[in-house]
Parts: C-alpha cells; sequence; structure tokens
C-alpha cells in the first residue's frame, strides 16, 4: 500500500478506528508481550542456575589430562587406592599452591589471608597451608586448637564464631588470637574476661557487622541479609556500633562476611564499601575521643567458584582490582586488611576417586522400558558431601568415569545413570539420571572439585569411617605423594557414640 492509498483507507474507515486498532492490539500486540515476558522469565533464572547444571552442558564430560594421569599415578604407583578402598580424596597442592600465589599478588603485601579452615581441616593439608604463610580463620574452639596444631602462629589466627562460649573467649584472649565478637551481647562478654585477666591480652578484637545489602544466588549460604543470623545488623544498630567503638579502646577492628558461594564479585564489593563508610565514622569519633584508628578490616571470604571446570579461579586479581577502584581507602589506611577465603582457594585443587562397588540396570521409564538406566553404588555419599546431596539442583558435581586401571572411558556412546552412595536413603546421589559412559563393576568415578565443603562437612549418618585424603605434587610428571588425612578407624566411630 502506498501511502496516500494509506490516508484514504484511515479516513474511509474513521469511525472503525478505534475497533480496528483494538482488534490488532488483541491479536498482535498482546501475543508478542506474552513471548516477550516468557522468554525473559526463563533467561534470569537461567543467570541464576548453578554453572553446569547436569541435564545441559555438554562439559560434563570434559576430563582433565592432568588429573587423569596423577590418578594413573595414584593406581600403579602408591599403595592408597587398594583392592578394599573404595573412596579416596586427593588435593593438587601445586593447583592449590597457584591459588595462593594468586591470591597473594592481587593484594597488599602485608595482607594476612586466613585460610577458612572450615573449608578444609585435614592436618596436613592444614601444615601445607600454614607453609604457605598463609594465616587461618576458625570457626570453632576445636577448629582453633587444630589450627595451633598445625603450627598456624596465634597471630595468623582469626577465630569467628556466633556462638563462642566464655570458656572458649577466655581461651582465646589468653593464647592472643584475634577475635571478632559476633554480637552486642558476646562484647559485654569479652569485656568482662579482659577485665578478669590476670595478664594483659595479646589479642586484637574486631566486630562483625552484617552489612544487611542483600543475598546472593544461594540463600542457604548469604549472610549478608537483613535477617542473617551472622553479626551486628548495620541498619537496626549503626548508633550502638559507633557507640561501641568509641567506648572500648581495645576493640580495634571490623569484620564482615558476606556469603559463601553464590555471591558475586560485586556483592562483595558492596559490602566492603558499606563496611569502609563505617570504619570512617568510627576513626572518626575514636580520633575525637583519643583512641587510635582501626587496626584491621577483615573482608572475609565468599569469592565464588566454578564448579564446571577444574582452571583456576583467577578471580583474585579482579576482586582486588574491584576493591580498589570501589573501596581505594580499604587499601590505603594504616589499618591491616584481612582475608578469610576458603572455597575459592581449595575448592578446584581437589578431586575424588570412587570405585564402583555394584551396578544394577532397569528401565529408564514406564514408557520405555527397553531403555537402559544404571544404577552406579559407590562409597561417595551424604556423609561426604551433604550439600550436594541434599540440595542437589544448587550444588553440581561434574564427574568422569574411568577403567580400574585408569584408562579413561569412551564418552560416545552414552547411558542413563545415577550414580549413587552408600547411604540409607534415596537421597544419597551423586549424579541423578545423568548421561555417562557405561558404567561396570571395579570402574572408578572421578569427582571434580572436591578440596573443599565436602570431607569438612562430614556426617555420622549410618556410622561409616570417614575416608582418606591424599596429596600430591609433581615435578615433569613424577608425582609425589602425601597422606594429609588417614581413613577413620572403626574405633573411633564407635567411640563417638559413647
Ligand atoms: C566467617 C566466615 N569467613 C570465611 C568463610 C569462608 O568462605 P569461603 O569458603 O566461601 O571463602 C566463611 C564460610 O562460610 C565464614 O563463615
Amino acid at each position: 500500500m502506498k501511502d496516500d492509498e494509506i490516508l484514504h483507507f484511515l479516513k474511509a474507515n474513521e469511525q472503525s478506528l478505534p475497533i480496528l486498532l483494538f482488534v490488532f492490539f488483541i491479536l498482535f500486540v498482546l501475543p508478542l508481550l506474552y513471548f516477550y515476558r516468557k522468554t525473559k522469565k526463563v533467561t534470569s533464572r537461567q543467570s541464576t542456575r548453578p554453572k553446569g547444571d547436569p541435564q545441559k552442558f555438554a562439559s560434563d564430560l570434559v576430563e582433565s589430562s592432568d588429573r587423569t594421569e596423577a590418578l594413573q599415578d595414584l593406581i600403579t604407583n602408591t599403595k592408597y587406592l587398594k583392592e578394599d578402598e573404595d573412596l579416596i580424596f586427593c588435593m593438587d597442592l601445586d593447583f592449590f599452591q597457584k591459588n595462593v600465589d594468586e591470591l597473594k599478588e592481587a593484594f597488599p603485601k602485608n595482607t594476612l589471608h586466613g585460610i577458612a579452615v572450615k573449608a578444609n581441616p585435614a592436618t596436613g593439608f592444614l601444615k601445607y597451608s600454614q607453609e604457605l604463610g598463609l594465616g587461618a580463620e576458625v570457626a570453632s574452639l576445636v577448629e582453633l586448637k587444630q589450627a595451633i596444631r598445625c603450627g598456624f602462629s596465634p597471630e595468623k589466627i582469626v577465630f569467628d564464631s556466633p556462638a563462642k562460649t566464655r570458656n572458649e573467649i577466655v581461651h582465646a584472649l589468653k593464647l592472643g588470637v584475634t577475635l571478632n565478637v559476633d554480637n552486642l551481647q558476646e562484647l559485654e562478654t569479652v569485656r568482662d574476661v579482659l577485665a578478669e585477666l590476670k595478664e594483659k591480652s595479646g589479642s586484637l578484637v574486631g566486630m562483625r557487622i552484617n552489612t544487611q545489602h542483600g543475598a546472593g544466588d544461594i540463600q542457604a549460604t548469604s549472610t549478608a541479609t537483613l535477617t542473617s543470623k551472622f553479626g551486628v545488623a548495620i541498619r537496626r544498630h549503626r548508633e550502638e556500633i559507633i557507640r561501641s567503638f568509641a567506648k572500648y579502646e581495645w576493640l580495634n577492628g571490623v569484620h564482615a562476611h558476606g556469603g559463601s558461594q553464590g555471591c558475586s564479585l560485586q556483592l562483595l564489593v558492596e559490602g566492603a564499601r558499606i563496611l569502609m563508610d563505617l570504619v570512617q565514622e568510627i576513626n572518626q569519633v575514636r580520633e575525637e575521643n583519643g583512641y587510635p584508628k582501626l587496626c584491621f578490616v577483615d573482608i572475609g571470604g565468599g569469592i565464588p567458584t566454578d564448579y564446571s571446570s577444574v582452571r583456576p579461579s583467577n578471580l583474585f586479581q579482579r576482586y582486588a582490582q574491584m576493591l580498589r577502584k570501589e573501596v581505594p581507602e580499604l587499601f590505603q589506611s594504616q589499618h591491616r586488611v584481612i582475608t578469610e577465603i576458603g572455597r575459592a582457594l581449595v575448592v578446584n585443587a581437589g578431586w575424588s576417586i570412587a570405585r564402583v562397588k555394584y551396578v544394577k540396570a532397569t528401565g529408564a521409564s514406564d514408557k520405555n522400558a527397553n531403555q537402559r538406566y544404571t544404577i552406579a553404588i559407590t562409597d561417595y555419599g551424604a556423609d561426604c558431601d551433604v550439600r550436594n546431596s541434599y540440595m542437589p539442583g544448587v550444588w553440581h558435581r561434574r564427574v568422569n568415569v574411568y577403567r580400574p586401571n585408569g584408562q579413561l572411558k569412551d564418552t560416545r556412546h552414552l547411558q542413563l545413570t545415577d550414580i549413587v552412595g552408600p547411604l540409607c536413603f534415596s537421597g544419597d546421589l551423586l549424579v541423578k539420571g545423568r548421561r555417562l559412559p557405561s558404567i561396570t563393576k571395579g570402574d572408578l568415578v572421578m569427582i571434580h572439585n572436591t578440596g573443599g565443603y565436602t570431607l569438612a562437612m562430614w556426617s555420622r549418618y549410618n556410622s561409616r569411617c570417614a575416608p582418606m585424603m591424599v596429596g600430591y605434587t609433581a615435578i615433569n610428571k613424577s608425582f609425589k605423594w602425601q597422606v594429609l588425612k588417614s581413613k577413620e578407624k572403626q574405633e573411633r566411630v564407635l567411640e563417638f557414640w559413647d
């Protein structure tokens, strides 16, 4: 239609134009709007879905040749993966060291990097961490004792926990470790203990602040929410917080930790920004009172980790750059910066091997009873990977299947497979309905990225013995292995129930 024809048509139909427009809106615009909203919803949901979704990500079966070589060495040259050893945790200590080096390079030299002991408390591993010059962040009295036992000096230990007892506080203050009080009531206990101690404590004392600036993708691991149990809520208690620092000269640091996994770097940086604004106010009132400025600013951990790959995170540099840009005072003032990183240092340095003990087959569905569905039974269960089993949509495990001799299985013909653990409930699953190479009894399943928050969260259900953890370094493919944590003895498990 030409322009003058259109004008003529409009004039002739002037009366019915609103009706025509209405019909046009119903027929064309509404469906378009509906379609647009639907696709938008899907993409926003996808953006929060953990990387490596079981059904969607082909990269799941990509193996790491480094780890295949390490596995073959473990099988041929060590005694650790014996016939009766069906599960073993391994730490690539070179990989871990690279992570540590990258972290140290990214931050100013005098930063205290306290590795979060909760992520991987194995004795040999913590000793190794200490030798690399890390400090330790601990969250219980036993973690504190473990850090001391593994050689960390008290000045390099930071004690956080929302539930410290008076006795634990006495112990920590006598030792001289840095202690972050979690709430205003604990602050009073610390005040009383400090007054009662016969000798002056060498501890630095900080206050954990809940910056309340929002959750990441995973609610259960987000700690800067409005109602989080951690720290003193900044929105409700800002005045009281500042008053406490004006009142107690010995209260000389602040701490915030926004969450562990699921929090973007931007979210972590926003938390640090809020914390530093508070530090400026605190320092001002302390100056007015003739007190020195704060000694430390502890920005916690929480650097997100990619579970869909075995590449190093490379995030420390970006994180530090973002902090330099958006919170420049963090690195420019006299205080010492403390970090408490766990996951991003350890998770991708670890992998596990589970031997397939039995294999069962069933039909894929009622409709397709002839399509084989494999169920492989292993010892990798909910006891050593609590989060994966109980929140399978959130946490994701990438696996590869090997022959008993360490040769990777052919990935051209895949079958729907469950790899399950040994425990007495159906949700005890490592992977569910994943397309994997055909598995037979005796095969080995490599589970990637298990270096943190796996054995550390060990559960006693069904009273099984916790497996061994070994570590290795390699020069020119010559591997050196060491035990980081031995296999738990049955007597220890029995003792637990006494
Ligand atoms: C207080 C505190 N600091 C540090 C961490 C370590 O976090 P991530 O392992 O995610 O770095 C945690 C973990 O929950 C924590 O609660």
